[in-house]
């Protein structure tokens, strides 16, 4: 499984942690930055790995900033992604079962690192329930 996974400053010290974590499980991952702790914008790392999604280039994302809310709220602009920010494993686990996630966002200054990977863990393995009713509402807010 290919995972594209981006960060501001907030979020880069997790983000290097992150990959070298899903690098040791087997999984491919597209590192689209940031590269360091200076300060940057959000929107643009978010971008990038909606970018990935969206051309099938990623199987999933992961999108980390200080809190995760500015980069769900900006991967949530484009067609066909479906972000969630999660700083629980009960989330993690709903989000791809009932939404069908295809990002995570996370907030770097709300959960720490050991957290993080567990959530991160849960998002990829839960498969989407394939529900008729999961489906439905997700079709129904997609032409929003
Ligand atoms: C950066 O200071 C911070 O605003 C950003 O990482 C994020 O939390 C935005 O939602």
């Amino acid at each position: 499984m290919t995972i594209s996974i981006g960060c501001d400053h907030g979020g880069y010290e997790l983000k290097s942690k992150v990959i070298k974590h899903l690098q040791d499980k087997g999984y491919t991952v597209i590192d689209n930055g940031c590269d360091s702790t200076a300060s940057c914008d959000y929107p643009i790392y978010a971008k990038k790995v909606t970018d990935d999604i969206t051309a099938s280039k990623a199987d999933l994302g992961i999108l980390i900033c200080g809190t995760g809310i500015g980069m769900s709220m900006a991967a949530n602009k484009t067609a066909g992604i479906r972000a969630a920010l999660c700083h629980d494993v009960f989330s993690a686990k709903a989000t791809r079962e009932h939404n069908n996630a295809n990002i995570l966002c996370m907030g770097a200054r709300v959960v720490g690192p050991g957290l993080a990977l567990m959530i991160i863990d849960t998002f990829l393995e839960t498969p989407f329930s394939e529900d008729e009713r999961h489906i439905r509402r997700i079709e129904m807010y997609s032409k929003l």
